[in-house]
């Protein structure tokens, strides 16, 4: 979950049992591999680096100019010179220098959104020995990842928080919930599927598994716990979030993502025709977000949250990881008694 947590959170969930994956797409690759470095001092369990693999599009000035004018009204309302130079948007895709930290650090896994790598790179992460996995929205983009070389499908429904992984479709209103998904791409693929979108408790796990998954992706039951990086004005817009709480924009980053509803969201979107190419319309946010922060508001944070956002709880992320598996064992143990 980039940009909402670190190394400590892989430890905790790693210490409880589960596959840690750290979120690459907003480090540097020092800092990645620094990341690394922190885990593996505090656990031996193996490790998930993930990266998103979008085609970086070329800069545009006059769109990202339109999106700060259309934003103007909110430079003015913070006192925010909307002139002042801001940091270029870091949300980078996998390239050279992140693959050459990958064959020095070799993870067991690694695990990508939006799609997969070009070839040369994929085939230089699968020579280090690491797992790829790649996210799935609709059958057609699990079977072009398992023809393309992903060892693991992650099939991730529409309730999911966070960006779609989707890389073969544009339509939004076309992807399937994960119930509707899942068993279809079980029946499509032959490597083994992993389940995402609204799983939260022991049983979303059972129901998935009951659905031919061979493990679980669970992101938004982890946002309150100690150990993330949540701001504590954003840990309280989740903790007051409900099941209709959560729409898909795309004015945040330029990507559609589903997350809690904020101000920019409502009045500019939630979709936006103006808002500038991934992940150009961050950058003229940015300067709003750091400002709206400094008084406490969410106006223009990420609150990325999945539509199952009500049933997460404020333990720390080991105590939840055993937990969650605790409740799926003894849910699936009651279904078949
Ligand atoms: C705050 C947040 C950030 C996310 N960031 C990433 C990311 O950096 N890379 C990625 O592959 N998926 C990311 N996701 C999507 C998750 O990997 C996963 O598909 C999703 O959380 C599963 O659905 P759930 O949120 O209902 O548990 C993010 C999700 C959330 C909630």
């Amino acid at each position: 979950m980039a940009g909402i947590m670190d190394a400590e959170l892989v430890i905790a969930a790693a210490q409880g049992g589960a596959l840690g994956s750290l979120p690459c797409a907003m480090l540097t690759a020092e800092k990645a591999r620094e990341q690394v470095n922190i885990i593996r001092q505090q656990v031996s369990a193996p490790l998930n680096m993930n990266y998103f693999c979008h085609k970086a599009v070329e800069p545009d000035p006059a769109g990202e100019a339109g999106w700060r004018q259309r934003l103007a009204a909110y430079y003015k309302e913070f006192g925010v010179d909307p002139a002042a130079p801001v940091n270029v948007a870091n949300r980078a895709p996998f390239d050279v220098a992140m693959c050459e930290i990958v064959e020095e650090l070799k993870p067991e896994v690694v695990s990508f959104h939006f799609g997969l790598p070009d070839r040369a790179l994929l085939k230089r992460v699968k020579a280090a020995g690491c797992l790829v996995m790649s996210s799935a929205t609709i059958v057609k983009e699990a079977i072009w990842l398992e023809e393309n070389g992903a060892d693991v499908i992650i099939a991730q429904g529409a309730e999911a928080g966070g960006h779609r992984g989707m890389f073969l479709t544009e339509d939004i209103s076309e992807q399937p919930g994960t119930f509707a998904l899942l068993p279809q791409v079980v029946d499509a693929v032959k490597v083994p599927v992993i389940a995402a979108g609204g799983i939260a408790d022991g049983r979303g796990i059972a129901a998935a598994f009951a659905l031919g998954a061979a493990g679980v992706q669970i992101g938004t039951a982890y946002l309150r716990c100690p150990e993330s990086r949540v701001s504590a004005p954003a840990r309280a817009a989740l903790s007051q979030a409900l099941d209709d709480s959560t729409v898909i924009t795309n004015v945040m980053t330029g990507r559609p993502a589903r997350g809690v509803v904020n101000r920019v969201m409502r009045e500019v979107g939630p979709i936006s025709a103006d808002a500038p190419a991934f992940p150009h319309a961050a950058t003229g946010l940015a300067p709003l977000k750091a400002a709206a922060e400094k008084v406490g508001r969410v106006d223009f944070t990420n609150l990325w949250a999945g539509q199952a956002v009500r049933l997460g709880r404020e333990m720390p992320a080991a105590e939840l990881t055993r937990a969650l598996a605790g409740a799926a064992l003894a849910r699936m143990g009651q279904l078949a008694g």
